[in-house]
């Protein structure tokens, strides 16, 4: 299967993955309840097969919309959704039709901004959902953490593998920049010969620049690992030297 870019790869390998899903996972739902207004409005990003706002929606929450850019997927969801209580749209994240300010708090989970093939085009995302968001509101993403992997066998011989082949193509792809090393479930052997389309892995280090570049201040950060105890940082000097496992969790708030 040729797929050129993640869309392709979720609009085919992955669909199946994504649009039956049903139950948040712990630390959604911890982060989810600790900081998301039932009241709403809330947005959520790559909603997949709608599994996250469904599961808002069970827990109590109002006003919500979710929206994916592979329309199959929103065609799944709003069959979950048969009163039309959760405002399913088709859009992507780089370039959103809602007007300026049109939600309290959006939700970026699932590593969607990770799943943005580039530097470029993950700013164009995390600044429209901050024209979207009131002034005062909260977003809450979700990405992919390149120190909870980097140490991790087999991951550690993956990445020395890795260096190797771009080295010998001349590639100057840096290290966060990943093949998928599983899609449908199995291993992707192209993945060894270093074929995307890739994910971005981000750095601690990296999230306040990233954030502040939109306008967001980061108000709590943690990792899965803290999670699973009831914690959150406070800023990311205080995560950084921390263990991390699992996907990071970042709240942020758009200044008033
Ligand atoms: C890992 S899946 C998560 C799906 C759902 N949120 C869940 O947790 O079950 C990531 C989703 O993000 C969507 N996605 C990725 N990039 C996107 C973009 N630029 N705009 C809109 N949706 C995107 C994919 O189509 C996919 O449905």
């Amino acid at each position: 299967m040729n797929l050129q870019n993640n869309k392709d790869v979720y609009s085919t390998v992955e669909f199946n993955q994504w649009a039956h899903r049903a139950a948040l996972l712990p630390a959604e739902q911890f982060v989810i309840e600790k900081y998301v207004d039932r009241a709403g409005p809330a947005l959520e990003a790559g909603t997949g097969g709608g599994r996250i706002v469904l599961g808002m929606r069970d827990l109590g929450y109002q006003r919500l919309g979710g929206f994916d850019f592979v329309p199959d997927f929103i065609k799944e969801a709003r069959t979950k959704d048969p009163e039309g209580r959760i405002d399913f749209r088709v859009a992507d994240a780089t370039r959103l039709e809602y007007a300026d300010a049109s939600y309290r708090q959006v939700l970026y989970l699932q590593q969607i901004l990770s799943l943005i093939e580039s530097d470029e085009m993950r700013q164009a995302a995390l600044r429209e959902s901050f024209r979207v968001l009131a002034p005062g509101g909260l977003a809450l993403f979700s990405l992919l953490s390149y120190e909870a992997r980097r140490h991790q066998f087999p991951y550690n011989m993956f990445l020395a593998w890795n260096r190797a082949v771009r080295g010998l193509h001349g590639d100057r792809r840096g290290p966060q920049y990943w093949p998928w090393l599983k899609l449908g479930g199995k291993f992707n052997w192209p993945a060894l010969l270093d074929r995307g389309p890739y994910v971005y892995w981000f750095r601690v280090g990296e999230l306040d620049q990233f954030f502040g570049a939109a306008g967001y201040r980061i108000e709590a950060v943690a990792s899965v690992r803290q999670i699973e105890s009831g914690r959150m940082m406070n800023s990311c000097a205080e995560l950084e030297g921390q263990p991390l496992a699992g996907t990071l969790f970042v709240v942020c708030r758009k200044p008033t």
